[in-house]
């Protein structure tokens, strides 16, 4: 088999720069090693910043989002006793918007790009050639073999692709936290209308939503939390605790718990994100705490950067954007991952005093400062694409 670009992994960044290349003219393969459906269905969280909502609209994608998604104009931050507004576009004029990312991935998957999924052994080769190709096992178990001009590794942080990048060229960065979080979907109208990110004592708790009837809340636990020590009721309990139920006359609505679990957190950064005519795009470059909702808007951004890079490279033999992607996307990478290391360590307990202090500081300068609010407001709501 032949194509232009053979792209590994089929979730936002591989489907997406699958779309952007159809666009612009060149061909591209999609390799998954899950099922059409599986990637279809992943629920995942979407916070759209303004510049990925924008390079969306501009490619066809924008209608569903537009019709079935929530525009928010910012978010509530809050501590003991005190809850403040940051209005995003007062302060920036960017929105954010809240968009089930599975709709994303629907319309993409709708789009029809080529892909083959449920394949095993994937295996990236000569990379560091003009002849690069990648070899797997189909659905059935038989070997194939896909040649291309280029390869793009959009398989998160646990596929192949960020490993071909040889020992002597490759640095990775990593920073793990001492805290997880424990996340429920819930079949209850959201108690809040836009997202509460919540400092307590006890530990950091979050209030977003899915749909006027799903909502989506996390509480700051321990590594090695247990599913089993927080059964629905306990943890409606401490989200109340931590959300301030009571507080202002405001209070949260519990319901049917559909969903549970603990995602730990961790901060990750691979260099270079190009080496010869292999190129990496999304988690499989780097991870960031969920704390900022940077994941989804940051694989955007590199793909934003580097479609345009491999249709000059693959149609005019021009190479000049794909000689500058890794250090373009990495200026972006380091600013969001500075971003959601500020957002997680401004907001979860550490069980220090001094911190909780400087911690409560922050927080009461970035809610009373305008010059403050506007920072955070920037970086949450997106830089334009190219910062
Ligand atoms: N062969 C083929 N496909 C693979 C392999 C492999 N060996 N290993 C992983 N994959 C696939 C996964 O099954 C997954 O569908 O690569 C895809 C990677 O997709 P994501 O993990 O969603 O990563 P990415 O597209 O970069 O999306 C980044 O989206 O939902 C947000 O927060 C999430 O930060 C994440 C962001
Ligand atoms: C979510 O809705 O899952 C969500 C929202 C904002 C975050 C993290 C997760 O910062």
């Amino acid at each position: 088999m032949r194509t232009q670009v053979a792209i590994i992994g089929a979730g936002p960044a591989g489907l997406l720069l699958a779309h952007l290349l159809w666009r612009g003219g060149v061909e591209a393969v999609v390799l998954e090693t899950r099922s059409q459906e599986y990637v279809a269905s992943r629920i995942r969280a979407g916070i759209l910043e303004h510049s990925t909502v924008e390079l969306l609209d501009s490619v066809g994608l924008g209608d569903r989002l537009r019709a079935e998604g929530f525009e928010h104009r910012g978010i509530y931050l809050q501590w003991p006793g005190e809850r403040h507004h940051l209005d995003f576009v007062d302060l920036t004029g960017r929105s954010v918007w809240v968009y089930g990312q599975t709709e994303v991935q629907k319309d993409l998957v709708a789009a029809g790009h080529e892909a083959i999924y449920e394949i095993t052994d994937t295996t990236l080769h000569d990379v560091d050639t003009e002849r690069p190709y990648v070899t797997f096992r189909d659905a059935d178990g038989v070997a194939r073999r896909l040649n291309a001009d280029v390869v793009v590794g959009c398989d998160g942080s646990f596929g192949p692709s960020r490993h071909a990048i040889p020992d002597g060229v490759r640095r990775t960065w990593e920073k793990t936290y001492p805290y997880s979080w424990l996340g429920i979907l819930a079949d209850v109208a959201p108690s809040t209308d836009e997202l509460i990110y919540a400092w307590h004592p006890r530990g950091f708790a979050l209030h977003s939503l899915r749909s006027p009837t799903v909502s989506r809340l996390y509480l700051q636990v321990p590594n090695g939390t247990d599913l089993a020590d927080w059964p629905d009721d306990r943890v409606w309990d401490e989200l109340a605790v931590r959300l301030g139920h009571g507080q202002d006359g405001w209070t949260l609505t519990p319901g049917p718990v559909t969903d549970k679990s603990v995602l730990p957190m961790r901060s990750f950064v691979q260099t270079p994100m190009r080496h010869g005519r292999l190129f990496l795009a999304g988690d499989a470059a780097h991870i960031v705490p969920p704390t900022g909702a940077k994941g989804l808007n940051l694989a955007v951004a590199d793909v934003g950067l580097l479609a345009p890079a491999l249709i000059a490279l693959l149609r005019e033999k021009d190479a000049t954007l794909a000689d500058r992607y890794s250090a373009d996307a990495l200026r972006r990478v380091w600013r969001c991952t500075h971003f959601s290391w500020w957002m997680t360590t401004m907001l979860h307990a550490s069980g220090d005093d001094f911190d909780a202090q400087l911690q409560l500081s922050q927080l009461r300068w970035v809610t009373s400062s305008e010059a403050g609010a506007t920072g955070l407001a920037e970086n949450y709501a997106g830089l334009p694409i190219g910062f």
